[in-house]
Order: structure tokens, then C-alpha cells, then sequence
């Protein structure tokens, strides 16, 4: 069943259909899973799947490249720092790259249920990589739109080499996801954006795995970046999922941060407003999140709110010294994006929001390979070197 999260319209699973008809809100899947012991997730493999009672498609049909299972990695150094009890989901060991592979699976899955012949997105480059690559593999034809010039090199290359017809919109991915929507909507193609539920359902995942991968507990937070406000939506929903299922008894605070120019939904929390105002034209070195009217606010504020969590700003700067922090520190190298989740700890550690003690989880969430031209800007070049041992034993004498 497909249920507007406003004025609980209820829509058939096989309707195609991303906004309410009565109230115009956006919608959710409603997941009645009932019964399931905890123990039936024993012994299966590490993927979205191995939650598939709570995936609304038929796993028969499924499209898969063995999503999920993502590192989860305690950090000791940057925890001790800072003083918390700090862990990290990386979603950049996704096959291609980041976290959107789990919601593309359920979602291209859920394409193949319908019969569609033609999926679509708008993207900021890790939904366009990852759809590209899905709808290969479920034999699906797809059309992106990316704002021209603002996708980092990696996924532009992804989507492009996977065989999906690319357009560079003129315009911010605001205006592309407009676009694209109206194409779904006249019936061309059928949208892959986190408008659509399907999609969140294969992300929830993450909020599912983190729990499992600690034990069946929940940590006291979850922090990560937002940017179109899907995925803090999602870990939401896998998370109280698996609190009405009984596998749980607490819930974390979800927390949400964005790039100071393109944070429509941090300014409403730390104003303490209810309504999200879109930010006319955002901007950011983390291109990912370089969006300013999220489709998604309105249950990323839920999922706030319910969770007792907060939302903050990071600005570039901060972004860049993180990414660079956990690469160096931990060994994690993420996309900008990704560290802003990092770059957000640092700054509710050091304001006092964050107490002492907690148990974080930060997802991270695309590779570092993602954004190469970030990589290589943040660094010294190479020191040019004859093939004489004696030049280079110089210089790592003095490291
Ligand atoms: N991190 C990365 C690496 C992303 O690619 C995105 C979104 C986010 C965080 C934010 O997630 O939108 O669910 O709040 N990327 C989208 C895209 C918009 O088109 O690839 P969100």
C-alpha cells in the first residue's frame, strides 16, 4: 500500500504515482511486516536483501549487484579526539559507489514488477551513476539530466559508460528534477528519484544494517548529509521499522547536515521553524548536496523531530579539512558530501551538542574516487624523482 504522509491517501502498490492526488504531499510505502523473529536474518548473505521480508517488491524479480553489507568501521583515533564512541558506514563500498545502489535495486526492481520499458532521474551524479548501471542489468532503457558542469568527473563518467542517454540541463539539479518529473508525469518514463517510494525502501536498509551490524542496538546517533533529504528519511523509516518489528528498543537522534549555502532544512531547525524555505540559488564545493529545495523535507523534519536529533551547516572549508581528516586519520577516503557528516560531529562535539560518551554512527556516503578532482586539488603533486634510489631515500629520511 502506497499512503500520502499528509492526509493518509491510500494508493494500490501498482499504481504509478509520485504525489498525492487529494493534497499534492509526497507519499510512502507502508510496510505491514508482522511476526518476523529477529532470527530469520541469521545466516543470510550480507545485502539488502537479507532484509527482503521488509522490501515491498518481489525478490524473485529482483535486480541486483549485491548492494549493501557496507564496511562498518569503528574509529578509534578520530572517537578518542572527540571524546565519543564514534563508528562509520561506508557507503562508498557500494558496487557503484555510494548508498543510492540500494534504493536503485529496490527501485528498478519495482520497474521490472510494473513493466515499465524506460527509467529516468535527475541527479547531482551518484543517482545517475547508479541508475545507469541498474537499468543495464535489468535491461532497462534511461535517460538522466544532470546540471551541466556541476557533476563531479567520476559519476559522469559512470552514467555515461553504463549506456544511459545523458543531458546536461542548464539550470541547477532543482531545475533538472522539475524537468524530469513533468517527463514521468506526461507518461514518458517512469522517475527514479527519491520522490519515489520504492526507492526509500531499498535505502532503509542502511538504518536496518547499522542496527545488525551493532549487535541489534541502536546507537544514540546517526549523522549524515542532506541534501534532496531522502536518505535521512529512509534510515528513519528502516529504524522505527525495526523498533515496531520489537528488535529494538531505542531509537538515535537522526542528524542532518548540510553545506551552509545549500541548507534549506538545517536554517528551518535552527530557527526552529516548521516550514522548509528553498534556497533560490544553492551552492557548494560538495556538488552532491548542492540542492535547495529538497523533495523529501517534510519527512526529513519528521524524522527529526520524532528522533529528538537536530540539523546544522557546515561550510566548504570545514567539508574539505574532514574528507582530508578521515583519509588521513582512518583510512576512509569519501567524496565532499560524504564528509560533511564528519565535518558536522566536529562541530556539535566542539558547540556541546553532542555529549560525551555517545555512540555515533556517520554514513558516509560515496567514494572518494567519485570526485577525483577534489582528491588531486587537496594535495601536493607528486615529487619528480630519476629512478635512482638515492633521490627518493633523501627525501623519506626527513618524513
Ligand atoms: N551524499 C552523496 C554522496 C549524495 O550523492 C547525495 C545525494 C547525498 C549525500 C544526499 O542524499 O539527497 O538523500 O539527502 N545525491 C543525489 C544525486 C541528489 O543525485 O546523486 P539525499
Amino acid at each position: 500500500m502506497i499512503r500520502c504522509i499528509s492526509c493518509g491517501e491510500e494508493y494500490e502498490d501498482n499504481e504509478i504515482i509520485y504525489t498525492c492526488k487529494k493534497c499534492d504531499s509526497i507519499l510512502e510505502v507502508e510496510c505491514n511486516v508482522e511476526g518476523i523473529p529477529r532470527d530469520t536474518f541469521e545466516s543470510r548473505r550480507q545485502n539488502i536483501w537479507k532484509y527482503k521480508e521488509f522490501l515491498p517488491v518481489n525478490p524473485e524479480n529482483r535486480i541486483s549487484l549485491d548492494e549493501g553489507g557496507t564496511p562498518f568501521c569503528k574509529c578509534e583515533k578520530i572517537g578518542k579526539e572527540l571524546g565519543v564512541d564514534l563508528y562509520v558506514k561506508v557507503e562508498g563500498s557500494n558496487p557503484t559507489g555510494s548508498f543510492k545502489d540500494r534504493g536503485m535495486s529496490v527501485g528498478t526492481t519495482k520497474a521490472v514488477d510494473l513493466g515499465v520499458n524506460m527509467v529516468g532521474c535527475a541527479s547531482t551524479g551518484n543517482t545517475s551513476a547508479s541508475l545507469s548501471a541498474y537499468a543495464a542489468r535489468a535491461g532497462l532503457k534511461c535517460a538522466v539530466l544532470l546540471p551541466a558542469g556541476k557533476v563531479a568527473l567520476g559519476k559522469l563518467a559512470q552514467a555515461m559508460f553504463h549506456g544511459a542517454k545523458v543531458f546536461g540541463v542548464d539550470g541547477n539539479f532543482d531545475d533538472a528534477l522539475k524537468t524530469i518529473t513533468q517527463l514521468a508525469l506526461d507518461g514518458e518514463l517512469y522517475l527514479l528519484n527519491s520522490i519515489n517510494p520504492f526507492r526509500l525502501e531499498g535505502q532503509k536498509t542502511i538504518g536496518m544494517e547499522i542496527v545488525d551490524d551493532l549487535g541489534w542496538q541502536s546507537p544514540d546517533r546517526i549523522i549524515l548529509p542532506v541534501g534532496n533529504a531522502g536518505n535521512i528519511s529512509a534510515i528513519w523509516k528502516g529504524i522505527t521499522e525495526f523498533r515496531n518489528a520489537g528488535y529494538i528498543k531505542d531509537v538515535p537522534m537522526m542528524t542532518g547536515i548540510q553545506a551552509v549555502n545549500s541548507a534549506p532544512i538545517a536554517n528551518a531547525v535552527k530557527k526552529g521553524e516548521e516550514t522548509v524555505v528553498p534556497v533560490e540559488n544553492p551552492d557548494t564545493i560538495a556538488t552532491a548536496i548542492r540542492i535547495g529545495a529538497p523533495v523529501s523535507a517534510v519527512k526529513a523534519m519528521n524524522a527529526i523531530k520524532e528522533s529528538n536529533g537536530t540539523a546544522d551547516t557546515v561550510t566548504d572549508e570545514e567539508i574539505l579539512d574532514a574528507q582530508k581528516y578521515l583519509a588521513r586519520t582512518e583510512g576512509i577516503g569519501v567524496e565532499p558530501a560524504s564528509a560533511a557528516s564528519i565535518a558536522g560531529l566536529r562541530k556539535l562535539v566542539a558547540n556541546g551538542e553532542i555529549d560525551k560518551g555517545e555512540r555515533i554512527v556517520c554514513v558516509v556516503t560515496g567514494h572518494v574516487l567519485k570526485d577525483p578532482n577534489v582528491a588531486i586539488d587537496a594535495c601536493e603533486e607528486p615529487t619528480q624523482v630519476s629512478s635512482d634510489p638515492k633521490a627518493i631515500r633523501e627525501v623519506i629520511r626527513t618524513m
